[in-house]
């Protein structure tokens, strides 16, 4: 598995995956996101396919957002996610960034399941968040600052190309 920057020619391939992944789903806010903000855009690729994608911004100094995850329906499971994630946050940590932000849909286990054992905490629910009224979550984590803690753990992290 490869992790690297997104680039034009894996648009069609990680809309599908979007379309897949999500009911609400809007093209021309991925291509605006990677126009802006081509930096925190990162696939992951296996063999020729891309398996799934990130998007993350600064939204302020001190907070990171994740904006968008997804993994391909037939490579989840497989670390993917967590691997992407992982990336992000080594990504706005680099950054001197303090903390990462997300929201994630109430009836989605499988996401806040992932996040909460990645360090994530539910701070507060968003009623009506998304176009079908269901709640919202917001979740954060601290990042640690870049040469403390969390590096003795990296040496598994996945390295971007
Ligand atoms: C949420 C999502 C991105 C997770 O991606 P993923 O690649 O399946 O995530 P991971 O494989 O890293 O982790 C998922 C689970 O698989 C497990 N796993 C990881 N590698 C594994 C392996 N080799 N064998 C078996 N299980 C494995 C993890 O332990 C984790 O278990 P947990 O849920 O009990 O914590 C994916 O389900 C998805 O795209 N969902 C649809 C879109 C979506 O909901 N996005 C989030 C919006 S907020």
């Amino acid at each position: 598995m490869l992790f690297r920057r997104f680039e034009g020619r894996d648009f069609a391939e990680v809309l599908q995956i979007e379309m897949e992944a999500f009911e609400d789903h809007d093209p021309y806010t991925y291509m605006n996101f990677y126009e802006m903000n081509p930096e925190g855009f990162l696939v992951a690729e296996s063999g020729k396919n891309i398996t799934g994608f990130v998007m993350g911004y600064r939204s302020s100094e001190q907070e990171g957002r994740i904006f968008s995850l997804a993994v391909k329906k037939e490579f989840q499971e497989r670390g993917i996610g967590q691997a992407l994630l992982q990336i992000m946050q080594r990504h706005f940590r680099n950054r001197n960034v303090k903390y990462v932000r997300l929201e994630v849909r109430a009836s989605n286990k499988n996401a806040r399941r992932l996040y909460s054992r990645m360090g994530f905490v539910d701070c507060w629910y968003e009623p009506g968040y998304y176009i079908d009224g269901e709640c919202g979550i917001i979740m954060k984590k601290y990042l640690y600052p870049a040469g403390l803690y969390e590096d003795l753990l990296t040496d598994n992290w996945p390295v971007i190309s």
